[in-house]
């Protein structure tokens, strides 16, 4: 079956408060960069969606559409401009994806028609207000859901299609497929697959990268 890698990198980084989020720069490559370069070796073809009106940096192998308004929009898009029988999808936020990973997730796919990539929750979880400690929240059986995120494509545009018209948001695509009662099998992901957010997450960003530069993946 083939297989797409579709790299949502519309968004506008407020949070990170550096112009568009993909095309911010760690150790002299952009978090789109990164991510392409992590998938492309796994895939038949990349595609991201990017802001409006702009363009792929030069030397990347992937084909741009424009995004939407809501990160969920732009993952409509992508779906709808392929036609390979499975996708990966992958936010350009995480630029630190190990083979491992995107290898397991392709096995899971195979086996289950969705996965992502997860990891068991390890901190304290509390409920808080006003800043102040409300209740414990018990974290046996939480996991952090990260992306990548491994769909056969006609499930997941059923999903995208049916949350449109009832005008369902979810935070990824995973949960998607659950609000249809679709399975979903967590795939162990890694704690260098963090997300980008805000301008501390880039200081973690440029120490992980002297590693995974020098080869350490
Ligand atoms: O904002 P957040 O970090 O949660 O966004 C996750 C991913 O979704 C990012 O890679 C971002 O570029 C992408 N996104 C998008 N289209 C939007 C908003 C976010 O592709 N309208």
């Amino acid at each position: 079956m083939t297989v797409a890698a579709l790299i949502p990198a519309a968004g506008s980084g407020t949070r990170l408060g550096r112009g568009p989020k993909a095309f911010v720069e760690v150790a002299g490559q952009s978090l789109l960069a990164r991510s392409v370069a992590a998938l492309a070796p796994h895939v038949g073809e990349v595609l991201v969606a990017l802001p409006a009106g702009m363009d792929l940096p030069a030397g990347l192998r992937a084909r741009a559409i424009s995004g939407g308004e809501t990160r969920q929009e732009s993952v409509l898009r992508l779906l709808e401009a392929t036609s390979a029988g499975i996708v990966l999808v992958h936010d350009a936020a995480r630029p630190f994806l190990p083979a491992g990973v995107v290898g397991a997730l392709l096995s899971a796919v195979a086996e289950t028609g969705a996965a992502t990539a997860a990891l068991p929750v390890a901190d304290t979880l509390v409920r808080g207000e006003g800043g102040q400690w409300q209740g414990a929240v018990p974290r046996e059986g939480l996991w952090a859901v990260q992306t990548p995120q491994a769909f056969a494509r006609g499930e997941l545009l059923r999903a995208h299609r049916a949350a449109c018209e009832q005008g369902y948001a979810a935070t990824d695509d995973a949960g998607l497929i659950a609000w249809q009662g679709g399975a979903v099998t967590l795939v162990p992901g890694d704690p260098r697959l963090f997300k980008v957010t805000a301008p501390g997450d880039l200081a973690l960003a440029h120490a992980v990268a002297r590693l995974w530069d020098a080869g350490e993946r």
